[in-house]
């Protein structure tokens, strides 16, 4: 079933590390949330968090588009901790694959009530497709192929999550 490995784990990690001091650099002061996406981003979130070299706090919120296909359907359910405070601190949003955008422009346009600091976002894999967004996703691991990618945290009907590798199904 699985095609071809896309990203092993050697090249991951190297990124990974990439990515934590680039976003070390970009916040100089302020509360830092780094605010993971559930279930995708949940192996990637743990690396790169732990490359990040200064204080910050971490939080988790659920955003799913509806069905279980390769294709994203459009819809996108939210579930977060309303308790959570935004307001004043850098909200650096963690995903794992950008696609059509439409998750995150949904969910950014929610947090931005929270009145943030800042609010970015870290993607793991940007698929380039025209996007939803308003803009560009600051931090980017990858530009990802047009195929579907499992593994790493990405799934098939939620299958694959725990590959170390990003393959191609
Ligand atoms: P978007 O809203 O179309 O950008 O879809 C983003 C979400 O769809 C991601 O958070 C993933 O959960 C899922 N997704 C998009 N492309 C892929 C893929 O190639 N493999 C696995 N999941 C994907
Ligand atoms: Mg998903």
């Amino acid at each position: 079933m699985l095609r071809r490995v896309v990203f092993n784990e050697h090249t991951i990690a190297k990124r990974v590390g990439e990515l934590g001091a680039e976003i070390t650099d970009s916040y100089r002061d302020g509360d830092l949330l780094v605010l993971g996406l559930l279930k995708g981003s949940v192996i990637f979130f743990s690396d790169v968090v732990r490359t990040i070299e200064r204080p910050l706090q971490i939080d988790f919120l659920i955003a799913s588009s509806y069905g279980s296909g390769t294709e994203s359907s459009g819809v996108v359910r939210l579930v977060y901790d309303p308790d959570t405070k935004l307001e004043d601190r850098h909200v650096l949003v963690v995903e794992d694959i950008v696609d059509s955008g439409r998750t995150l422009a949904r969910l950014l346009g929610v947090l931005r009530q929270g009145r943030p600091r800042s609010l970015a976002v870290c993607a793991l894999l940007h698929k380039r497709l025209p996007t939803a967004l308003q803009e560009p996703v600051r931090f980017v691991g990858f530009d990802a192929p047009h195929e579907f990618l499992v593994g790493y945290g990405l799934d098939h009907a939620e299958d694959f999550r725990h590959l170390p590798y990003i393959g191609a199904i």
